[in-house]
């Protein structure tokens, strides 16, 4: 079964005592509650017989005072089944104080890039992000780290940060995995009623429409315009963003004249859900 470790000591000795066939080591950072987006991020760190840690932690540092922390689904012993049954060698568990001990005074922020869109939406949840994937490097020193492009502003985030910072570590991003009917996989999908899963396909159903439209070179603002009223008569409350982005910077765009990322959020009920998109210059 896939080794769990709850101190950085005992962390310290597993990856190296793994490390020293000269494999590379792969990091697949998680907050857990794991579905087959995540095993997707485990199955191409495994893939060349890497070494795969992956970590599970709930970060309080990127929830907000009104988010879903003690909402957040927790489900360990079912993760570490999965993972078990996937060939991951490590799972990196660690408590909140082993993270965050009494003391703890440092934040990473990245700027630019993390301020828009979510960062708007979420203050400080960047930072919190940073933060906490800096620790995880530092914790397990990967040679690789693999995120998804569900998540795709904490993607640009991250690759800005590791240049930054000099971390040395190759970032993946992977293609956001959807259930047959076309929605993103999430561990929030689990707060959705039979309704709001339903309702919930108009979201990749209007980024999708968007995209259509900008490619084949309709107006940039109209089309986002038209993916919010789709939102809403879907009963999407509030609507954060629908914006076309730089696909590096997320500078917004409202011309299409390079590559570039329609991103949304939006709430349906209490359930916050985010999705993204890449849109070809017209
Ligand atoms: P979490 O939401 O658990 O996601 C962990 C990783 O899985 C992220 O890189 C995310 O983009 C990826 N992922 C989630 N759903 C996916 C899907 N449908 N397809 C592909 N990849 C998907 O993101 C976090 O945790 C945290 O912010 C973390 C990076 C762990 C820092 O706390």
């Amino acid at each position: 079964p896939v080794q769990t470790l709850r101190d950085v000591p005992a962390l310290r000795s597993a990856v190296e005592a793994l490390k020293s066939d000269g494999k590379p080591l792969v990091l697949v950072p998680t907050m857990g509650a794991l579905h087959d987006g995540h095993m997707a991020l485990v199955e191409e760190g495994r893939r060349h017989g890497r070494h795969v840690v992956v970590s599970i932690f709930v970060n309080p540092k990127q929830f907000g005072p009104n988010e879903d922390l003690d909402a957040y689904p927790r489900r360990e012993a079912k993760d570490a089944q999965m993972l078990t049954a996937a060939g991951v060698d490590i799972l990196w568990a660690p408590p909140v104080e082993v993270m965050y001990p009494q003391g703890f005074a440092t934040n990473i922020g990245v700027s630019g890039v993390s301020e828009g869109l979510d960062g708007a939406a979420r203050p400080g949840h960047f930072d919190g992000v940073a933060t906490v994937v800096t620790k995880l490097f530092n914790q397990v020193r990967p040679d690789v780290a693999i995120f998804g492009q569900k998540d795709y502003q904490q993607l640009a985030v991250i690759r800005r940060m590791v240049a930054d910072l000099d971390m040395g570590i190759e970032i993946v991003g992977l293609p956001t995995q959807r259930a047959e009917d076309g929605l993103a996989l999430s561990s929030r999908n689990a707060y959705l009623s039979e309704d709001e899963r339903k309702a919930a396909l108009a979201l990749p159903r209007a980024l999708g429409e968007a995209k259509r439209q900008i490619e084949k070179g309709d107006p940039v603002d109209g089309a986002l315009a038209k993916a919010v009223a789709t939102l809403a008569a879907h009963g999407f409350d509030p609507i954060d963003y629908v914006t076309l982005c730089d696909a590096t910077t997320l500078e917004p765009m409202h011309v299409a004249d390079r590559p570039g990322r329609l991103l949304g959020a939006a709430k349906l009920g209490t359930t916050r859900l985010i999705d993204n998109i890449a849109v070809d210059p017209a």
